[in-house]
């Protein structure tokens, strides 16, 4: 006989984004009940009785005792209610909304937490670069590309391309934050309610920036939880590119940093190893975040509007994902600050391969009528005759072989080309806008520390705006509560 199919409870639960969503539905309660009550839905009485009852939920056990056995956390309140005081006034909480608003509404509200955690996290991080990149102006390294030694840098110069970058995430990050934090409540199912309700009132108790109008809208998208994901991505994308750099630079090969030792693992077997695992798991959980985008677009894709229960599978790799990059942000930040770098061996380096060869062809450029090009290929027989040390003699030699001429013949000059070979002028030279030259670096330096400030302000501001309306909720809600127990009701 064949085994009889029950259905699997488990199957439709998602416990841990529910964990997540618990004391955003709290708040999303509060402020639906002191909104019923201020337009006349529900009675004084009834409104301070739930409101007493859900500040019981939310001090007790409930995530571990309660919400385990229901559908979803928004059930687990509703019908935790019900149980303490009947279903005649703890079944008025959900008049005029659906879970379909309150489900969305709570996922702003954990998703704005989280948010501003992360910008918390990526300003200390751009501190810590920062940091690093003011005590390393003079630090001379070679500078790659296909990593191979292309022309000289700073540690400075190279290390603020990165702050830069981390700006910019800083910036798409405020951005998913503005879509983020708009208030679908109201909505209900999708076609909002009969009930006098207010939508504006709740949406400033729970410290959104506005009421994101369209009902239909409201309940059905989650381009906001891409939108948030899509900048994890990138920015999880820019911190592997660093994590990447770290565990190069800390090989043998390399020598040029050493990883803090609360940074570094040890082998079971080989005693002398210290291994960057911290940085090789930021590299790979880039990979992991990339993954809950891509499982994300693929569940949104071709969803017909309104609400489907396909949209709860979406909060689950929010959260990974929100964690993952939250954590590894942190990480880099204290693997930064604790950084040692070995700047002897990085400017050593900076003089093998022939990091001057540019420098070189521009001082052709500049001191004979030979062109770019024509230089380039001066320049590039010489370096494929391996000469180790370029002097005016061997330049003339090539030219003679390259263009029939000596280059001294056409005004270069012996000390042209010593200073070419220079690598600190090398450096100095390049005083363009953004360029590598000590001069622009600190100008630069100046101007991101201007940025960071900005960032860390706008950041506090925010988090200012959502403390004090939320304060303002648990006011309210006192006010109800208190004014019960005088008048016991109206
Ligand atoms: N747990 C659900 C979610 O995350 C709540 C919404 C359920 N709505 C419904 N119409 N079944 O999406």
């Amino acid at each position: 006989m064949q085994k009889q199919n029950k259905p699997l409870k488990d199957y439709i639960l998602s416990l841990d984004a529910d964990e997540w969503l618990f004391h955003a539905d709290v708040l999303v309660d509060k402020a639906h009940v002191v909104m019923l009550e201020e337009q006349g839905i529900i009675k004084r009485e009834e409104a301070a009785e739930i409101l007493k009852c859900l500040i019981k939920i939310e001090g007790d056990d409930f995530i571990e005792h309660e919400l385990p056995s229901y559908e979803d956390v928004h059930t687990a309140i509703e019908s935790a209610l019900i149980k303490e005081m009947g279903e005649d006034i703890g079944g008025m909480m959900h008049t005029g909304r659906s879970r379909n608003d309150e489900v969305a509404t709570c996922i702003r509200i954990a998703l704005r937490e989280e948010l501003l955690e992360l910008m918390k996290e990526v300003n200390e991080l751009k501190r810590a670069i920062i940091e690093k990149a003011v005590e390393n102006v003079d630090t001379v390294m070679p500078g790659y590309t296909h990593l191979q030694h292309a022309q000289p840098t700073t540690f400075a110069h190279h290390f603020l391309a990165h702050f830069d970058a981390f700006a910019r995430d800083f910036s798409r990050v405020v951005n998913a934050y503005e879509h983020t934090n708009v208030s679908p409540l109201g909505a209900a199912a999708f076609a909002s309610t009969g009930f006098p309700i207010d939508r504006e009132k709740t949406a400033k108790l729970l410290g959104f920036d506005s009421v994101l109008e369209n009902s239909m809208d409201a309940v059905s998208t989650r381009d906001f939880v891409i939108e948030a994901i899509s900048c994890y991505a990138n920015l999880m994308t820019n911190l592997s590119r660093l994590a990447e750099e770290l565990i190069l630079w800390s090989t043998s090969e390399f020598d040029f940093v050493r990883i803090p030792a609360e940074y570094a693992t040890g082998s079971s077997i080989m005693p002398q190893k210290r291994n960057p695992d911290y940085a090789e798991l930021v590299r790979a959980r880039a990979g992991t975040v990339h993954g809950c985008l891509m499982s994300v677009l693929s569940i949104c894709k071709a969803l017909p509007y309104s609400y489907n229960r396909d949209l709860q599978e979406v909060t689950p790799h929010l959260l990974k994902a929100t964690k993952t990059t939250t954590a590894s942000v942190a990480v880099m930040n204290s693997m930064i600050e604790g950084l040692e770098l070995k700047k002897e061996e990085m400017e050593k380096k900076a003089q093998i391969g022939f990091t001057t060869a540019t420098e070189l062809a521009d001082t052709i450029v500049r001191e004979t009528d030979v062109s770019f090009r024509t230089a380039h290929k001066i320049v590039s027989s010489l370096a494929e005759k391996g000469v180790d040390k370029v002097a005016l003699k061997g330049v003339n030699e090539v030219a003679r072989a390259v263009i029939g001429k000596e280059l001294s013949e056409l005004g270069l000059t012996e000390e042209k080309v010593k200073e070419a070979m220079n690598i600190a002028l090398n450096i100095e030279k390049r005083a363009v806008k953004g360029g590598p030259a000590k001069k622009e670096v600190l100008r630069m330096l100046r101007t991101r520390k201007m940025v960071l400030d900005t960032d860390v302000k706008s950041r506090q501001a925010k988090e200012g705006k959502v403390k004090r309306s939320l304060e303002e909720l648990e006011k309210e809600v006192e006010k109800k509560i208190s004014s019960q127990l005088t008048s016991n009701g109206r």
